[in-house]
């Protein structure tokens, strides 16, 4: 579900047209749908209603301060990945409390950034990250609340760029090895394991990935616990998938139907990264098409945004519906590029798109999610501004850079 509808023949953002938006604030721009986001957090609220649960929206997905601000003050945390994005959760207003901490890289500065905050959680996936955190904690004066991010080695079946829960992947610490680890760290002073964790991959659109991990993490549960290990929080990562196109990803309910039939009995405190499934259809990404040219074999649409504000198409041949700001039209055969010096550059290529002519506007759609996060200054092309709807109003939440700022930071040294 989203609020991206069209009113009076123009495509519009709950109440607000894009035309609008685009006339005032110049293009490109992402434009997000407060109501989209809240409404995606209340229907994971809803499908964990059964049992204690923390809903730590994935950063990484859309960490724009007033996106985070709108979750945390519908009481979601965060699943942070960097320092930055620990900073970003606390400046938006992030409870420190409701922060989990994933990622293969943790530096040892980061590690005390967020000891120092009293974060929730760390999600531990080496055992040599383990030995420093609890090296870092000991100098902090802190025990770190910890879980192992194990990895279950289950394909999610989704593109191979997104899975992380295979045996070749490079996150976690399998499954078999992670009673060790347990073990281990309870030798170490500084240390207190909370919890497990497990994340498998991102875009998956069945259930079974989901449980069968979960079976192997119940199991792991009851053993750790056995051995007297206080294991409180079930970490399930995130995951959910989401429409592009035409699949048919199974909703938040019955994907916590699924989960709690797995774990529900376990009496954990469940927390939930969603990313994707919180903030994909909850943005867009309104362009402009600059020219239209007919090449030898193919007609283009060459707009005014592209791969340094969206790689998805480029990086995993991702299909983005693109839609006619103005209704109607005829559609044509075109590739849809943006104007960076690459042939990877492309939103969408050999599609059945709106016939747009010089000037006018279009939405890529379903970019709230890794759109803005993942974009670039190639080219040295500014980044684009960040727009928020909240019914019949908008709001700039980011301003379109400048050149200016393309610039700042940069040193000509004088001696060199
Ligand atoms: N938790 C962890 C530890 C993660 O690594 C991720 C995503 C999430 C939660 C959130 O997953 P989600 O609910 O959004 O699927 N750039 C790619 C997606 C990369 C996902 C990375 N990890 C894309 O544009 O498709």
């Amino acid at each position: 579900m989203h609020h991206f509808e069209y009113r009076d023949g123009v495509l519009s953002c709950e109440q607000v047209s894009l035309a609008k938006i685009a006339d005032e604030v110049g293009t490109p721009f992402y434009c997000y749908s407060s109501a989209t986001f809240l409404q995606h957090l209340e229907a994971y609220k809803k499908a964990f209603s059964g049992v204690d649960s923390i809903i730590c929206y994935s950063v990484k997905c859309n960490g724009n301060l007033a996106v985070l601000n709108t979750l945390s003050k519908a009481g979601a945390g965060a699943d942070i990945v960097s320092g930055g994005e620990l900073f970003r959760a606390l400046k938006a207003g992030v409870q420190p409390g409701k922060i989990v901490y994933s990622g293969v890289g943790k530096t040892p500065e980061e590690i005390r950034y967020a000891l120092e905050v009293g974060i929730l959680m760390f999600n531990v996936e080496s055992p040599i990250e383990m030995i420093t955190l609890n090296r870092i904690a000991g100098e902090v004066g802190v025990k770190a609340p910890v879980a192992i991010r194990v990895n279950p080695d289950v394909d999610p079946r989704t593109h191979a760029y997104i899975s992380t829960g295979m045996k070749k992947n490079k996150f976690g610490i399998a499954i078999e090895r992670a009673l060790v680890e347990y073990r281990a760290a309870s030798e170490m002073g500084n240390i207190e394991a909370i919890g497990v964790d497990c994340h498998i991959g991102s875009q998956i659109t069945e259930l079974e990935p989901f449980a069968d991990a979960l079976v192997k993490v119940k199991r792991l549960i009851r053993t750790l616990r056995e051995e007297g290990q206080d294991i409180k929080y079930l970490d399930i990562g995130g995951g959910l998938g989401i429409s592009y196109d035409d699949e048919v990803p199974p909703t938040p309910m019955e994907y916590g139907e699924a989960i709690l039939g797995v774990v529900g009995d376990l009496g954990c405190t469940l927390i939930l990264e969603p990313g994707r499934s919180i903030a994909g259809n909850a943005g867009v990404l309104v362009g402009k098409v600059l020219y239209t040219k007919e090449g030898e074999e193919k007609r283009f649409l060459i707009s005014d945004t592209g791969m340094n504000d969206i790689v998805r198409p480029s990086l995993y041949d991702a299909f983005h519906g693109i839609l006619p700001v103005i209704e109607g039209g005829d559609l044509r055969l075109a590739d849809l590029v943006g104007p960076i010096c690459e042939s990877g550059d492309f939103i969408a290529k050999d599609r059945v798109l709106p016939a747009l002519e010089q000037g006018e506007l279009f939405a890529v759609m379903s970019s709230g999610g890794y759109g803005f996060t993942m974009s670039s200054n190639y080219n040295a092309r500014p980044r684009v501004a960040e727009v928020m709807v909240s019914g019949d109003k908008y709001r700039v939440v980011r301003r379109r850079e400048s050149y200016e700022d393309l610039i700042s930071g940069e040193i000509i040294p004088e001696d060199i």
